[in-house]
């Protein structure tokens, strides 16, 4: 009998082994360069337990989170990986290099995925369809940051596409500057505000959130409030002494993209008067230097509006319910209440950004020329 039961046990143990082995989120593809890549995936380490004052007993997965650098890659290479090595096929994956040297690519730029998992689902399936080199969220990739389920699923939904692809992240006002957001993806700098190149192409990620300061609150909603203004104005002013050094040390950019979660134009009623307030903080500095295309999510929908040589794309439609399109503004060229995404084809002398429906249809193009040639 005590045979049995030691065998039971051992059993047990490497079942429960097994079961700490198996990924549970990835593996993905984060940081890319000509040079290195980097992959990341998860494993679950336990599952601990809250007990609600009804008697509801919800479990809370825990992740252990893992992450490899990878050295002395060849450019524009196609490689394949396995971080298992188990002779399964939960563990392996393609990336493929930066190339070194100006030529063509493809990207795509998604945003607001935080819901309705299967819009979210379909727009990631037409972005593989693009093979592209690497994909941009706008934010506000869940619906609340610090909700371990909200993760499960994003992470589900993307499992095929980041597999191979490398993920670039903006933060949104819904990923609650939460420590899982840190965490899981592994991105440049601060991975509040960062950049990277492609060829002559510049991508600029800002931060529109600053330092989330809801969590702890504060006994005093006005003092928090006013906290949080000062603290922003001293994170913007860090951020953009940050942003002039990054746009002055690739001033030879031939297209310079700039990405972050808020619009500077809005055309959802209630929002309008947000934008004031970024514009007025922002003042003429994107057009000054000379920054082609401004893309951002929080707005639900699909919106392009230019004004003085800048191009301002909201795209938003990649999950979030949509919102509506109650005031265009002078600056607005067009706009569509849809899901979608933007393929975007970086060439030699252009960029063309092709906006996508869900239903694979190109409903917008724009063209960008290469800033060398002005
Ligand atoms: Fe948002």
């Amino acid at each position: 009998m005590k045979k049995i039961l030691l065998l039971l046990v051992i059993f047990g143990l490497a079942i429960f082994a097994q079961e700490k082995k198996k990924i549970a989120f990835g593996p993905y593809i984060q940081q890319m360069t000509s040079r290195g890549a980097t992959i990341c995936w998860s494993t679950l380490e336990g599952q601990p337990s809250i007990t609600y004052p009804d008697g509801n007993v919800k479990p809370i997965r825990e992740y252990k989170q893992h992450t490899i650098h990878i050295a002395r890659l060849n450019a524009d290479t196609k490689y394949s990986y396995d971080v298992l090595n188990d002779g399964s096929n939960e563990g392996k994956g393609t990336f493929k290099t930066f190339p070194d040297k100006i030529e063509p690519f493809n990207f795509a730029v998604l945003g607001d995925t935080r819901s309705r998992h299967k819009i979210h689902k379909k727009i990631t399936e037409l972005i593989i369809k693009k093979e592209p080199l690497f994909v941009i969220n706008t934010g506000d990739l869940v619906g609340n940051g610090r909700d371990i389920n909200d993760w499960e699923k994003f992470f589900d939904v993307n499992k095929k596409l980041m597999r191979n692809i490398p993920y670039y992240t903006v933060l949104g006002n819904h990923e609650k500057d939460s420590p899982y957001y840190y965490d899981f993806f592994d991105l440049p700098n601060n991975e509040k505000f960062y950049h990277f190149t492609v060829g002559d192409a510049l991508f600029i990620i800002l931060d529109s959130e600053g330092k989330e300061i809801k969590e702890p609150a504060f006994i005093s909603k006005e003092n928090s409030d006013k906290f949080w203004e000062d603290s922003f104005k001293e994170y913007f002013k860090t951020e953009k002494k940050w942003l002039e050094n990054v746009l002055e040390i690739n001033k030879e950019a031939g297209f310079v993209f700039v990405f972050q979660h808020r619009p500077m134009y809005s055309i959802k009623k209630s929002r309008v008067e947000e934008t004031n307030k970024y514009r007025k903080q922002w003042g003429d500095f994107f057009e000054k230097h000379h920054i082609q295309v401004f893309i951002n999510g929080h707005d639900h929908h699909y919106h392009h509006a230019f004004k003085n040589g800048v191009h301002y794309i909201t795209t938003a439609g990649g999950g979030a319910g949509l919102y509506e399109t109650d005031m265009p503004q002078p600056e607005t060229v067009k706009y569509k209440k849809i899901e979608h995404f933007l393929s975007i084809n970086v060439n030699k002398n252009d960029a063309v950004i092709h906006v996508i429906d869900i239903n694979g249809n190109e409903f917008d193009k724009i063209t960008v020329k290469n800033r060398k040639l002005k």
